[in-house]
């Protein structure tokens, strides 16, 4: 089957906004496969740290991009043969794969590393770029959000189920800080792209924000 015809449902969205549990939750139920782009920015950042690259080295990250040896599992991150599942997900990694991202070298040599992922029956894949960049034509577009403090209240309880350190008022710094990097760099900047649908989570149960988007899939497949 030609890539074309393989739904992609792109949703994107400001950090610790819920769309990585609902387009997870949302692939779980279409039986989809799922990609978490920002993962793979995140494993980049901690590959360039333990291999010494520095964070403004574009050349040598794109380097690094291009021959990372990385994968996903039962909801686990492997990079070469250790699992950083937790690693991949500290403020730390956070901010550093924000810096990064803002490389266009490292934005393309990313790219048929994600594309890779469409596959049938189906992909459900959240970023910031995937309905603009990389699965311009997916069958829905969104963008999903809710406001920086429902996000940083969210990302605060995240951090102590996993029995990590957790300040509010510096995540609702960071996540500021990292929502105008990511919208104002020049490459593949967050933002609603014109044909994407907005769907506002801050005062919705991950339950709700996943029926919606189900029932938008549905009206989009019908047109
Ligand atoms: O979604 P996340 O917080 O795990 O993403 C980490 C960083 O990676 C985020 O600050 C911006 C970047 N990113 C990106 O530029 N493009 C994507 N498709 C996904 C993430």
């Amino acid at each position: 089957m030609t890539d074309r015809l393989i739904p992609v449902i792109a949703i994107d969205g400001p950090s610790a906004s819920g769309k990585g549990t609902v387009a997870q939750s949302v692939a779980e139920k279409l039986g989809y496969h799922y990609l978490d782009s920002g993962a793979l920015y995140r494993l980049l950042a901690l590959a360039a740290s333990r291999r010494g690259v520095v964070l403004d080295d574009e050349a040598g990250l794109a380097a690094l991009a291009a021959g990372l040896d990385i994968r996903f599992e039962g909801g686990d991150a492997w990079l070469g043969g250790e699992r950083v599942g937790d690693a991949i997900r500290t403020e730390a990694c956070g901010n550093g794969a924000s810096k990064i991202a803002a490389y266009p070298a490292v934005r393309a040599a990313l790219l048929d590393l994600q594309r890779a992922f469409r596959t049938v029956p189906g992909l459900v894949a959240d970023g910031r770029d995937m309905g603009s960049v990389v699965f311009p034509d997916a069958a829905l577009k969104l963008f999903l959000t809710a406001s920086a403090e429902v996000r940083a209240d969210r990302r605060v309880k995240q951090l102590i189920e996993k029995g990590m350190d957790a300040n509010i008022q510096q995540i609702l710094h960071d996540i500021r800080q990292r929502d105008e990097r990511d919208s104002a760099r020049s490459v593949a900047p967050l933002q609603k792209c014109a044909d994407a649908g907005l769907l506002d989570t801050s005062a919705m149960t991950i339950a709700e924000a996943v029926g919606e988007v189900l029932e938008r899939f549905k009206q989009a497949r019908v047109q």
